[in-house]
Parts: C-alpha cells; sequence; structure tokens
C-alpha cells in the first residue's frame, strides 16, 4: 500500500526534498510575512501583551517555527524597540538550511520559550497520512466522520502531535497561523505549489506540498486556554486598521501601507487565515478582546 505520509516527508524533507535543499517559500508563493512589516508590527504588539502579562521577564522570546527565509523572525528583530529589544531573543526553527541574519538564531528543534512562539504556515506543511473512505481512523473517525465511501482525507494527527509538543514547550503564547477546516467544513485539500503557481501534489521534490489544516483537532491535542479567530479580526484588534493621512510623500507611504494591511485583511485572501492562540499560564484574554471565532471561507480553499 502506498505510504503517502512517508512519500510526503521525502518529498519536502528527505534527501534533496523541496524544502531540505533550501527552496525559499519566497519563490513560490505569497505568505504574510512577505507582504510588508505590518504582520510583524502586529506581532510586536500581541508578543508586548504577552511580556506583560508574563511580568517583563530578563529574557522573552520570539520563535518562529517553519521559519523558511527568516523573513517575520528578521522583522520582528529589527522593528522591536524599547525595554522589549533589549530583552528580545528572536529564534528561527527551520528543517531547511539557514540563512544568516543579523540578531536571528537558527535551530532545527524547537525549544522551550518564554514569550510568544508562532507558526505561520508551518502545520499546513507537516505530512499526513491520507485514507480512503470508509476508515476505521481513530483521528477520522472523531474529526473527520462525514467521510463517504471512495472519499480521500488527509489524517491530521501528526499536526496535532507537533502542535500540542510546540505549545506544551511554551511559557507565554502559542499562536498558529494558516488555512484551514473544521469537523463540520472538510474537504480533501492535498495540493502542490512551485513558482507561484498551484499544481498537482507530486511527491518528487519538484514543489511544495500542503493540505489545509484542522484546526479543531489541533486545538484539542495542545488544550488549555484558547481562541481561534480571522487574522481580519485579530490584526484589527492588534491595532492594524490602515488609514490614509497626511499629504504628499506621506499620504503616498501611508496609502501604501494600508493598500498592505488591506491585502492582509482580506477576507477572500489572507484576512480569511486563522489566527488559533494558546495561552500558556497566562490568559488569551489579557492577549485579545472577545472576537468572533473564525469560520472557514469556501474562497479561501484556493489559497496557499
Ligand atoms: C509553508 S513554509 C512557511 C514559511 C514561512 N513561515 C512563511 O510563512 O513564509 C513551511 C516551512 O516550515 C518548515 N518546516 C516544516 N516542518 C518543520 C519542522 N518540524 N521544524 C522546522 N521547520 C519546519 C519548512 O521547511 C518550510 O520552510
Amino acid at each position: 500500500m502506498f505510504d503517502w505520509e512517508a512519500a510526503w516527508h521525502a518529498a519536502l524533507y528527505g534527501p534533496g526534498g523541496f524544502f531540505a535543499r533550501g527552496e525559499k517559500p519566497s519563490s513560490h508563493f505569497r505568505t504574510s510575512p512577505l507582504v510588508g512589516p505590518e504582520l510583524a508590527t502586529a506581532l510586536l504588539e500581541l508578543l508586548s501583551r504577552v511580556d506583560a502579562a508574563l511580568g517583563s521577564p530578563p529574557v522573552v522570546d520570539f520563535v518562529d517555527v517553519g521559519a523558511g527565509g527568516g523573513e517575520l523572525a528578521f522583522a520582528v528583530r529589527s522593528l522591536a524597540s524599547g525595554s522589549l529589544a533589549s530583552r528580545l531573543r528572536v529564534t528561527a526553527v527551520e528543517l531547511g538550511p539557514p540563512v544568516e541574519l543579523p540578531g536571528v538564531r537558527w535551530t532545527s528543534v524547537v525549544p522551550s520559550c518564554v514569550g510568544l512562539l508562532v507558526g505561520h504556515e508551518w502545520l499546513d506543511s507537516i505530512p499526513c497520512p491520507v485514507v480512503t473512505g470508509p476508515s476505521s481512523d481513530p483521528w477520522i473517525t472523531r474529526w473527520w466522520p462525514s467521510l463517504g465511501d471512495g472519499e480521500q482525507a488527509e489524517v491530521g494527527a501528526p499536526r496535532d502531535a507537533a502542535w500540542a509538543a510546540a505549545v506544551s514547550s511554551v511559557r507565554g503564547a502559542a499562536l498558529a497561523i494558516d488555512y484551514g477546516h473544521l469537523v463540520s467544513s472538510r474537504r480533501f485539500t492535498l495540493t502542490g505549489y512551485r513558482a507561484g503557481r498551484q499544481v498537482p501534489p507530486v511527491f518528487d521534490g519538484s514543489c511544495d506540498i500542503t493540505a489545509h489544516v484542522a484546526f479543531d483537532s489541533a486545538a484539542d491535542a495542545a488544550g488549555g486556554d484558547w481562541v481561534l479567530v480571522s487574522q481580519r479580526d485579530a490584526l484589527a484588534a492588534l491595532g492594524l486598521t490602515g488609514s490614509v493621512s497626511g499629504s504628499g510623500w506621506e499620504w503616498l507611504e501611508s496609502a501604501a501601507r494600508a493598500g498592505r494591511i488591506a491585502e492582509l485583511r482580506d477576507p477572500r485572501g489572507l484576512g480569511g487565515f486563522g489566527w488559533l492562540l494558546h495561552g500558556c499560564g497566562i490568559a488569551v484574554a489579557d492577549l485579545l478582546p472577545a472576537l468572533p471565532p473564525w469560520r472557514p471561507n469556501p474562497a479561501s480553499f484556493s489559497v496557499a
């Protein structure tokens, strides 16, 4: 029988695999960190709330798991200011080759962390088994009960385990930002990306292979105090709304920034991504106000 998980793993992380050989996500698809500095600004605001809730520890971590080219980690390092900047330690966790970036340390193993751990489009790149219904797999029975005869499904158990382990290594908060679905809206989403194009998911190392994240099972596996909200709502709650003001050059800059924020908050695009936020020893309510729960947007199924 074909071992989907092993083939997926080899295609991305085996010798010569897509990410193992150092393909940078920025060469193949557009993610929020690549839009501009605004996501990092919002995450610094979140980190400052985590820092306050932790009582301003001597060292405060920002850990970027699945860091790709390190764009987000480097932006957070560069934009930090004041007391937080002097206590900030930024770590990029990546299975692919590290990138030399001032002020960012690289590792391939999730470290323990006091601060904020972020997995930005990390969970969707963790390989899964694929089954065809009917299936007695315990994960499918619980989290994909609608799977019909002859239909395929990605089994989210490896992502749940990875997320639970990452969350357990944190004192502060852990945030997964990704595209995903819920038990009420499951569908088979396995696909490939290469050079900006969606392509068939061929397991030969020539393309990224990804599938939507089962947010509900990942949240349940990691447990504790958590919320799942949309990127659109979370960014507004962290102060990113993007008004245009001033005149001349200042107006142009604020208009460009407003355009980038609109892209990050577009409900049919990046704004439709889920933010799964766990408080680890602190309350999520100290970090974000009450927001509407995230709902998958069918249009976002084609975004990666
Ligand atoms: C879809 S890319 C996202 C890159 C970046 N976070 C962004 O949003 O632009 C996923 C990245 O996660 C990395 N990755 C996957 N599993 C990992 C693991 N267990 N530890 C560290 N990095 C991992 C891959 O090598 C790849 O660079």
